[in-house]
């Protein structure tokens, strides 16, 4: 059985692009939100990313067009997810909330659908007993944007099948994004587990008064070659984004050096989380350091 049809659940900052990248990968696409708000949104934000690739020459308006084609936006998910070979997930990170959407479509798909979750940290073992095919379940975690990003991790958990994994990688290699595959299940994966370890450690050096933030960055920049620094990156990604994932550790290890750092915790109760606020570690509106 190979796949032919996908759907994607969730049309927010990366299911929409997901969904996009399914259709102009061939795939019959059906993208599914609870909000007719979001669905608009997206269908203008990838009119738009999809005319600036046909007037970069990245693609002809006729690839545009037959992929739009291939696009199908609804809230129904019995309409979307009905005749799938793959359901991808992408709905809002909390847990209740994708076991729900699990067990739905559990009820809804054909017995061969494979359902993967897109979570960012989210293991599939947590969402797989709420179904009554755990070998067809397991986890594609696309990066942020899924346009430009040429990577995603598909997960093996123990219940997952080998055939699931080799066409999870499969349809990875159709959307032309590179893959990798975990064996095993970890929360986080490989690329923000790295990446964490990276902000955890440069946190503690700051908090610890070894150099200043600004230091911290330069020195990553220069000398390990990170095109941005730790806490540059901590500003863009969106301070509270740090907070929850540091959060999240925590809740799962209970060790204290998990525990959201101080610095952040403060940050994010004076809503400075970064970029989108203009102000976080460093300032945006004035480039200057507050
Ligand atoms: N944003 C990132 O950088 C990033 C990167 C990789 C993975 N992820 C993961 O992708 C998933 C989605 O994240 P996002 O940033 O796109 O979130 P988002 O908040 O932008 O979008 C989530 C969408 O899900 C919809 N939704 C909520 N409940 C629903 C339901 N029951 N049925 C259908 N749709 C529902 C919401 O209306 C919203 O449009 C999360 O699991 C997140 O961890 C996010």
């Amino acid at each position: 059985m190979t796949i032919q049809k996908l759907t994607v659940v969730g049309a927010g900052s990366m299911g929409h692009q997901i969904a996009m990248l399914g259709a102009l990968a061939g795939f019959e696409t059906y993208v599914q939100d609870i909000s007719e708000d979001t669905l608009r949104t997206a269908k203008e934000q990838l009119d738009s990313i999809m005319g600036r690739w046909v007037e970069k020459e990245r693609m002809t308006q006729e690839e545009r067009d037959q992929a739009f084609e291939r696009l199908h936006f609804t809230t129904s998910l019995q309409e979307a997810a009905r005749e799938a070979d793959l359901v991808i997930e992408a709905v809002v990170e909390k847990l209740e909330v994708k076991r729900k959407v699990f067990a739905e479509l559990d009820q809804i798909v054909q017995d061969h659908t494979i359902l993967a979750t897109n979570s960012s940290t989210m293991v599939s073992s947590l969402l797989a007993d709420v179904t009554s095919r755990p070998e067809n379940i397991c986890n594609m975690h696309f990066f942020f944007p899924p346009l430009v990003m040429d990577c995603v991790e598909v997960v093996k958990g123990e219940h997952t099948s080998e055939s699931t994994a080799t066409k999870a990688m499969e349809v990875c290699d159709q959307m032309n994004r590179t893959a990798i595959l975990l064996q095993k299940e970890i929360s986080g994966f490989v690329a923000n587990r790295i990446l964490f370890a990276i902000q955890k450690e440069a946190m503690h050096l700051y908090e610890g008064g070894y150099a200043d933030y600004e230091d911290i960055d330069k020195i990553v920049k220069k000398a390990l070659n990170h095109p941005i620094g730790p806490f540059e990156l901590m500003d863009l990604s969106g301070l509270d984004i740090a907070y929850y994932v540091m959060q999240q550790q925590y809740d799962e290890t209970g060790k204290e050096e998990d525990r959201p750092s101080d610095t952040i915790v403060k940050k994010v109760q004076a809503g400075e989380l970064g970029r989108k606020t203009e102000k976080g570690f460093y300032s945006y509106n004035t480039a200057v350091r507050h």
